[in-house]
């Protein structure tokens, strides 16, 4: 009874705690910037994690930083993306420890398991003495109301689309949500530093984290010093709620699924390359991540495509491979090549062309409310029309020789000893070339004509088609049953990705999977079954009336019953 009671108690205790904590308590109670005995523990944390980033006085200018895109925060401007605070607000000091936690995928913020909770506590009192934001009492963060999920539905995904098309977010995402619509190339950050509007179809990038609850915390609070606004007061939680299940539906699966084996499937007819895409429906989709290259001059520390997907398939002569990735703009025009030259000022600079000043619409941190919806392709004439430099350009990666054993070439475009074919495919051009390479200042070309190609670009994505004879003189030989290693890079043209910045996957293998002829075995089987059929018949019926004479003859004796009665 007592127990229970305590029970009771302690839940009721509970409760208040909790509902004092979202009804804004917090703010009654002052700034939460801890005791300076665990601030100057977070010091210390500080400097041995996170100091080579965010810098020692948190202006994140940290050592790394120049290779950093996104840029470490700058703690002391008080701006966070992550929190569950109005737009423009202070992050709680429990959003500093969950960032802190987690850690923000798909860019150099890492997560955080191996500290404990006191440490990860007095790091996030720490970073609040970068700005005297965090100690002034009129800041002092109140959450925003978060209500929880309701259960999805067709309709609600239904919903979401019209909504996430009425409200503007197709604006910056792009239709699919592949982060290409009219007004991506024009966003910038609160530095003026591009930004991407985000890979919606790719929940797994996403740096607040891609459960529903956190993508509705997104949309309900934007993050802060970006062009991403806050929908609290323009949308309702039902109508974020739909948004966010029309959001989660983009993506075809919850993580990217990645591998190391594409499966090249034998197809019956001809391969044609006006078929497009339809020729690849029997091929499972494998999918690499992308990385940047950053021990060689041309260094891109984070490309803008974060993976590529890749479908094989092979004729009696020929073997196709089907590259996708998405891309935010298609650049047609301009050149590339794997050998092309990147000037070393331009290495450690964040990439993505600077847009002209004034640019962006949404430039502004505080922006509130979501940008007019009316024409969502006005602003597409404008990036548009300035020709890029530099084109988009993909290529695939073989070893000129099949290797014998486990040694492969040097992954960056091949060594001295061990080239590599590289079927280069500049996209402001019709055709792939071949080329060989031994190592990134020996690229020459290779090219008899037998790489051809085809390339469209759709709705954020490239898809890129190449056929190769699978044997020919001009490279190594494709055979049914064996593993080729592959490897694979994108340029982005907007980004001024050329040469050896570029984003690339480290080698992989193609299995052509054996082609599963007709077999000859079940018909002899059925054949031989038939056989024994009938001779096991001729044998009943000769035993029947030969044997039946013949003992008759034999032994006088008749055996069958009907014969003594008769
Ligand atoms: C390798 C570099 C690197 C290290 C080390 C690193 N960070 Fe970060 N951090 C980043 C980058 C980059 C971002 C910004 C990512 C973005 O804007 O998407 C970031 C962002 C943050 C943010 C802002 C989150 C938000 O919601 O805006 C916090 C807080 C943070 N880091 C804390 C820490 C702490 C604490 C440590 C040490 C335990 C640490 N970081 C170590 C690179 C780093
Ligand atoms: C003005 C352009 C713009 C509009 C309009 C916009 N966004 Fe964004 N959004 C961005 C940018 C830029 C980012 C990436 C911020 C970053 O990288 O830090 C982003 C990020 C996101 C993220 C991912 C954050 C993460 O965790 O990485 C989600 C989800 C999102 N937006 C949803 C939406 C939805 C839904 C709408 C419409 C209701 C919308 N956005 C409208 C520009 C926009």
């Amino acid at each position: 009874m007592t127990a229970r009671l305590l029970t009771r108690g302690c839940v009721a205790l509970l409760f208040t705690a909790l509902s004092a904590g979202t009804m804004g308590s917090v703010h009654a109670q002052g700034p939460d910037v801890g005791t300076e005995a665990q601030r100057e523990s977070g010091r210390t944390v500080y400097v041995k994690y996170c100091a080579q980033c965010h810098g020692e006085k948190g202006d994140g200018q940290g050592y790394a930083t120049p290779h950093l895109y996104p840029m470490p925060r700058d703690f002391t401007a008080a701006r966070f993306k992550v929190r569950t605070t109005p737009n423009g607000a202070l992050p709680t000091h429990q959003d500093l420890v969950n960032i802190i936690r987690r850690g923000m995928p798909y860019s150099s913020m890492p997560a955080w398991p191996e500290l404990s909770d006191q440490e990860v506590s007095d790091l996030a009192y720490f970073i609040t003495t970068f700005s005297p934001d965090f100690s002034n009492p009129e800041m002092v963060p109140k959450p925003v109301e978060l209500p929880g999920p309701p259960s999805t539905s067709s309709e609600s995904i239904e919903l979401g689309k019209k909504l996430y098309e009425e409200t503007g977010c197709l604006k910056c995402h792009g239709n699919l949500g592949r982060g290409d619509g009219p007004s991506a190339p024009t966003l910038v950050d609160e530095f003026n530093h591009p930004i991407r509007a985000t890979n919606l179809a790719q929940s797994w990038t996403f740096r607040g984290g891609s459960s529903r609850e956190d993508i509705f915390r997104t949309m309900s609070t934007g993050f802060n010093g970006t062009p991403m606004p806050s929908f609290a007061d323009s949308l309702s939680p039902e109508q974020r709620w739909a948004i966010t299940d029309f959001i989660v539906s983009l993506s075809s699966s919850n993580g990217p699924g990645y591998t190391n084996l594409v499966v090249a499937k034998p197809v019956q007819d001809a391969i044609d390359l006006a078929n497009g895409v339809a020729s690849f429906e029997s091929a499972p989709v494998a999918r690499f991540p992308i990385i940047g290259q950053i021990t060689e001059p041309g260094r891109a520390f984070y490309p803008p495509a974060t993976s590529v997907t890749v479908q094989a398939i092979y004729d009696t002569e020929s073997i196709a491979l089907l590259v996708r990735w998405h891309d935010m703009s298609a650049e047609k025009a301009g050149k590339n090549g794997p050998s092309l030259p990147v000037p070393p000022e331009e290495e450690e600079s964040v990439p993505g062309a600077a847009p002209a000043a004034g640019a962006s619409p949404f430039g502004d941190a505080e922006v509130a409310a979501p940008p007019p919806a009316a024409d969502p392709f006005a602003e597409a004439a404008a990036p548009a029309a300035q020709a890029s430099e530099f084109s988009d350009a993909v290529a695939i990666q073989i070893p000129s020789l099949v290797p014998s054993d486990a040694r492969k070439p040097y992954f960056i475009f091949g060594d001295a000893q061990n080239s590599v074919d590289l079927w280069f495919f500049d996209l402001a051009g019709q055709e792939p070339v071949q080329l060989a390479g031994r190592g990134s200042a020996d690229i020459a070309t290779n090219d008899i004509g037998d790489v051809t190609g085809v390339a469209s670009y759709d709705q954020g994505e490239w898809s890129v088609i190449f056929k190769r004879p699978l044997r020919t003189t001009s490279g190594a030989p494709f055979a049914p049953g064996q593993f080729m290693p592959v490897a694979f890079s994108v340029w982005d043209g907007f980004s001024r990705e050329r040469g050896n910045r570029r984003g690339l996957t480290a080698w992989y293998s193609i299995y052509v999977e054996p082609q599963v002829v007709p077999s000859a075995v079940g018909p002899m089987v059925r054949t031989a079954l038939l056989i024994l059929v009938i001779e096991l018949a001729v044998i009943f019926w000769v035993r029947r009336s030969y044997g039946y004479g013949a003992r008759g003859e034999l032994g006088g004796e008749p055996s069958h019953p009907a014969a003594t009665r008769a």
